[in-house]
């Protein structure tokens, strides 16, 4: 949908990539930034500037703020009540869950339609539709801005809970730096014997890459697991999972190589073992994972 309506507020690297992603996309944009002089680049492209945050909301019903943080946010909202009162807001600056459930409240008392959102992407990817935004909120608000909001890459709605979309963040952030670990331990495995000895990590990302499309397999098989509470094991039991551990730790001590992931790997692993479930499968450990679960 071209030529809708919205608003930005904060014309930091963020906020510019937004806006200017809305121009490209076709739609009417307004800005308005706390330093007046940020713009220029944007109302060249045809954006419209606006001298105070009350007139650039009440130029558009849908206001996107990115701001640097949520005590940002706070100060700039605080005389916006009126002017954003029946009309979108949707948040994506940076925050706590508290942060988001803290604003939607706001929303709530003033009568606007409240959204909090995430960019899974730096500023340079914005606009990229192969880059994910989620969005926590009313479905009905997030279905008439998701149009709009597709201009900056691919909008997905988490919930109708406005705390999500940072626990999400949180969440994938983790799983992002679990996953870069263990490559990082495999290309120092491969590649331990040195300079001219070992294999590249050129070499190796190629086959592990393809090795993702199994563990994606994995997660798959496994997700519908822990929502049943029901693990069975298959071929790939935890038994399997632990001789298969000690090779890892064994192979990286040899190799020289830190061994804290695979000890990592071995106590959660050997917990559930202990705990009778050695014939389950790897989905188990989400009980060991969790703080208060099985000892
Ligand atoms: N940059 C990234 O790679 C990235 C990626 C994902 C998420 N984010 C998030 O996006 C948000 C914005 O990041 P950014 O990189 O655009 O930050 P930035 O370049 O530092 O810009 C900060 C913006 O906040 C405004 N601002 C600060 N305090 C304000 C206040 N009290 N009232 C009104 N405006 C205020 C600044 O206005 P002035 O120009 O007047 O100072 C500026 O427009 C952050 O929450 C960040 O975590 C950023």
């Amino acid at each position: 949908m071209r030529n809708a309506e919205v608003t930005v507020l904060g014309l930091g690297a963020m906020g510019t990539a937004l806006a200017g992603a809305f121009l490209t996309a076709g739609h009417r944009t307004t800005v308005w930034n706390r330093t007046p002089g940020r713009a220029g680049g944007l109302t060249a492209r045809g954006a419209m500037e606006l001298p105070t945050a009350a007139e650039a909301v009440r130029a558009s019903g849908l206001t996107v703020v990115c701001l640097a943080d949520q005590e940002a946010v706070r100060q700039a909202l605080a005389p916006l009540a009126e002017p954003l009162a029946g009309r979108t807001l949707v948040n994506l600056t940076s925050g706590s869950p508290i942060d988001a459930r803290q604003s939607a409240g706001w929303a709530e008392q003033h009568g606007v339609h409240y959204l909090d959102g995430v960019l899974l992407t730096t500023p340079a990817g914005v606009g990229n539709p192969d880059f994910l935004q989620l969005y926590g909120g009313d479905r009905a608000t997030f279905d008439a801005a998701r149009d709009t909001l597709a201009a900056l890459g691919d909008p997905v709605h988490v919930g109708t809970d406005t705390a999500l979309p940072s626990v999400y963040d949180t969440a994938l952030l983790g799983q992002m730096w679990g996953t870069l670990t263990g490559w990082l331990h495999g290309v120092a495995l491969i590649g331990a014997e040195g300079p001219g000895g070992g294999v590249t990590a050129t070499a190796y990302t190629e086959v592990a890459d393809r090795w993702m499309t199994t563990v994606r397999a994995f997660m798959g098989q496994y997700a519908p697991q822990i929502d049943s509470g029901q693990y069975p094991g298959g071929e790939f039991t935890l038994h399997l999972h632990s001789s298969t551990m000690d090779i890892l730790a064994h192979a990286s001590e040899l190799r020289g190589v830190q061994s804290g992931l695979p000890q990592l790997f071995r106590e959660l692993t050997g917990r559930a073992i202990a705990a009778g479930h050695g014939e389950d499968s790897y989905a188990r450990l989400v009980e060991f994972i969790k703080v208060g679960g099985p000892a």
